[in-house]
């Protein structure tokens, strides 16, 4: 197969890591078991060191296709990884003069397997994804005959642009051509002939399907009659969809939400859920105390006091990925997950039947709304929410009441040095005025595409939100959001009678170099040495501060 592209900007090519380690290891137990789970996990976990230009072979790009196709594999380093991949190989097969490119089947085996199950975060690669779609745009609307492989490619086509939210840019010709191929789809339904798999994927990749009357119609009525027998990509783009209406009028209600911020925050996450996500980390069940040690980084004898049942509020669960794999973690727990949000609330409430979650239940709340609670939870988590509040410590001092004394808080907050490419960013957009709808958005990726606006921030592109609609938004279009430094994070904890116990989610590496580095901070827990470690390492937080706390258990009472 061949395609054309237009040329790639020259400074925003993502390319390849450097050369760092071999994988033929994990390749070995994997030629003895070639789709066992754990064998795969352990082949990702090579490739963050892995050298691309070494590994590469039809042997490792089969044990990539499988490793990207395995749904315990949940981390962000294969989808890089992939992205980057196959960027590289791209590249190199574009003939410079005239943009041609001819694709060996064994690398397009390996771009289905990465758009049927990931999300290309590589904004070198977009623009030969965007060419295959046009190709087969045009052979649909042509009513060409395409090989099985161009189906299977149209398919997880479709299934990508689901989970990029229908970001990529699309030209007039197509939205033209597009009318065609809808017509095709809806005639044959209308005349309940078969529906032809190239235009009905082909559609699915530019548009939602399940926002087309007679698909959902349609798709309705093949779950009607046996929901083994639908589609696995008609059931992930109409029929979940589908079911997320039917359950979002059944979302108990806890707290109206009255806060104009609250509500401006509220519209933003009904129309854009976040994040889309589709895969779950396997974590081993643990109990509470064992739990804290792993994911706040707490000492043992900072847990000692804990619980054996914990009791867990997640505050501002989005569309339920945290929640759910915290209430699959954590051994006899009960967590309440609440949002603003019903379309996030009922996304998240989906995926939790599906996957058989008992000791989860979502309520649609507003933080500021919960300060009847007192004293009700062991454990609250509120991750990347509270800087989206107008007044993020009124809505920390409502979680701080709702622990009970000496219970435990996790926060991620946003750092304001490790943001500053997003901040400056921030204010162009203000500037220029894109609107935070798809069209805007779309515009902004073209500028930043067409090198305008990528000379002002490269860095935004190697944020993986750039490359989905509701990350996007999330990332540079936020309605509401503030930012803090470790100094207003230790004065903020002290107003709310919070002791600081460290921070959780950094790797290895950079717990390493603070320890060689702050030697006189042996717990971690000086936010004043973190403060001067974060100066001299500005990236350090890039994701957020995950602050891990605890509530001051009451004095004991001295005697008369
Ligand atoms: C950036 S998303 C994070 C979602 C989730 N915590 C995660 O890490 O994937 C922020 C979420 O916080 C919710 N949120 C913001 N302010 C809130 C409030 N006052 N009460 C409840 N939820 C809130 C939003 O609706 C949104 O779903």
């Amino acid at each position: 197969m061949s395609i054309h592209t237009r040329p790639i900007p020259s400074r925003a090519r993502v390319g390849a890591k450097p050369p760092r380690g071999s994988v033929s290891a994990a390749l070995a137990a994997l030629d003895r078991a070639p789709s066992d789970p754990a064998a795969l996990r352990a082949f990702v976990a090579t490739l963050a060191k892995a050298d691309m230009e070494r590994a590469r072979s039809a042997r490792f790009e089969a044990a990539l296709a499988r490793a990207l196709a395995e749904p315990s594999v949940c981390n962000l380093t294969i989808q890089s990884f992939a992205s980057a991949y196959l960027a590289g190989r791209f590249m190199a097969a574009a003939d410079k003069a005239d943009g041609k490119v001819d694709v060996p089947p064994g690398l397009l085996n390996l771009t289905i397997a990465h758009l049927y199950h990931r999300l290309n975060v590589s904004l070198a690669l977009e623009p030969f994804l965007i060419a295959f779609r046009r190709d087969l745009l045009e052979a649909a609307r042509d009513g060409r005959a395409v090989s099985a492989q161009q189906i299977a490619l149209a398919e997880a086509l479709a299934r990508h642009s689901f989970t990029c939210e229908y970001i990529w840019l699309e030209a007039e010709a197509e939205t033209k051509a597009l009318e065609t191929v809808q017509r095709q789809v809806e005639t044959a339904i209308a005349q309940g002939a078969d529906v032809p798999a190239l235009p009905l994927f082909v559609l699915g990749a530019y548009r939602p399907l399940d926002r087309i009357p007679a698909l959902r119609a349609w798709v309705a009525l093949q779950a009607a009659q046996g929901l083994e027998r639908l589609d696995p990509t008609l059931r992930l783009l109409v029929f979940d969809r589908l079911q997320e209406e039917a359950l979002i009028p059944r979302i108990e209600t806890l707290t109206a939400i009255e806060d104009a911020t609250s509500a401006a925050v509220q519209a933003q996450y009904e129309e854009n859920p976040y994040p889309r996500w589709r895969h779950l980390g396997r974590r081993t069940p643990v109990d509470f105390k064992t739990y804290l040690s792993r994911e706040l980084a707490l000492a043992p004898a900072l847990t000692a006091s804990a619980p054996a049942q914990a009791r867990v509020l997640v505050a501002g669960c989005g569309t339920g990925q945290h929640p759910i794999s915290l209430a699959l973690s954590l051994t006899g727990a009960t967590v309440l997950a609440i949002d603003l949000s019903r379309a996030s609330l009922a996304y998240a409430s989906r995926e939790a039947r599906v996957r058989g979650v008992e000791n989860l239940g979502f309520a649609h709340a507003d933080i500021l709304k919960l300060d009847g609670l007192e004293d009700a939870f062991d454990l609250i988590e509120a991750m990347g929410v509270l800087h989206h509040m107008r007044d993020p410590e009124a809505g920390l001092a409502v979680l701080v009441k709702a622990l009970r004394p000496g219970g435990f808080l996790r926060l991620g907050l946003y750092s304001r040095l490790a943001r500053r490419a997003v901040i400056a960013m921030r204010s162009r957009i203000a500037t220029v005025g894109y609107r935070p709808d798809l069209e805007g958005m779309r515009a902004f990726r073209r500028d930043f595409f067409l090198d305008r606006l990528y000379a002002e921030a490269p860095e935004l592109c190697s944020f993986r939100d750039f490359y989905a609609t509701s990350e996007l938004r999330d990332l540079i279009f936020h309605v509401q959001e503030r930012d803090y430094t470790t100094s207003e994070l230790a004065e903020m904890l002290d107003r709310n009678g919070l002791e600081f116990l460290g921070f959780s989610g950094l790797d290895a590496d950079i717990m390493q170099r603070y320890r060689a580095e702050t030697p006189d901070d042996p717990t971690g827990t000086d936010l004043a040495a973190w403060g001067r470690f974060e100066d001299r390492h500005p990236e350090t937080f890039r994701g957020m501060y995950r602050l891990s706390c605890r509530k001051a258990a009451p004095s004991a009472v001295s005697p008369a």
